[in-house]
């Protein structure tokens, strides 16, 4: 894999800006400390991480005809906004280029941004490398990423809390997988998820 690292390095340099190399690097030194502690594959994680926001700073206009040229059918949000196709898109060229078929890869780059239900390890580990790397400053930044070096599933749990909250208070649309690994996560926790219609204090329900 070591090659194909080093190509998608190369890649990188031409695709993306230097701000957003940045994130990608600490993005994968983050993720490969974490996959270290959890014993999961440092070298797919490495691959996942150095290409998921490859295609982030391509225009809109240019990243929805690739897309389609890679046969991916946006759906009406990611015609509205195109940007939303960078993993997708992403993972495709992962295919293409380095016959990558390794779905835990490919799963981990396509869904960083929505999440999913029924995630891998390296997946898990990408989604929480992208929103706790070292260059992401925000409120409770630094407890997350503790969390993550204990507990991955918990600490996906909390950054995917977070990430809702955020879009809801934003009165931004949620992926329908957002809401889906949501429920995911919740329903392997505990031995009986709460819905709204079973919590005290909630009206109407
Ligand atoms: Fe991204
Ligand atoms: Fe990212």
């Amino acid at each position: 894999m070591q090659h194909i690292v080093e190509e998608l390095i190369q890649t990188l340099k031409l695709l993306v800006t230097p701000r957003r190399l940045r994130h990608i690097y600490s993005c994968c030194n983050f993720a490969r400390k974490l996959a270290k502690l959890h014993r999961v594959d440092e070298q797919k994680v490495t691959v996942a991480c150095l290409a998921h926001d490859a295609f982030r700073d391509v225009p809109a206009s240019k990243l929805l005809k690739i897309a389609r040229a890679y046969g991916i059918e946006p759906n009406e949000m990611e015609l509205a906004h195109p940007v939303l196709l960078h993993g997708k898109v992403a993972a495709e060229y992962l295919k293409r280029r380095f016959k990558i078929e390794d779905q835990e890869i490919l799963e981990a780059v396509s869904a960083h941004t929505s999440g999913k239900p029924y995630m891998s390890e390296i997946a898990k580990i990408v989604f929480l490398a992208d929103s706790l790397e070292e260059t992401r400053v925000y409120e409770g930044v630094e407890d997350l990423r503790k969390l993550a070096e204990q507990d991955l599933d918990e600490a996906v749990i909390q950054t995917l809390r977070n990430k809702i909250c955020y879009a809801v208070k934003k009165e931004y649309l949620l992926f329908p997988q957002t809401v889906e690994m949501w429920n995911w996560l919740l329903w392997n926790k505990r031995p009986r998820p709460l819905t709204v219609n079973d919590q005290d204090g909630v009206e109407g329900g």
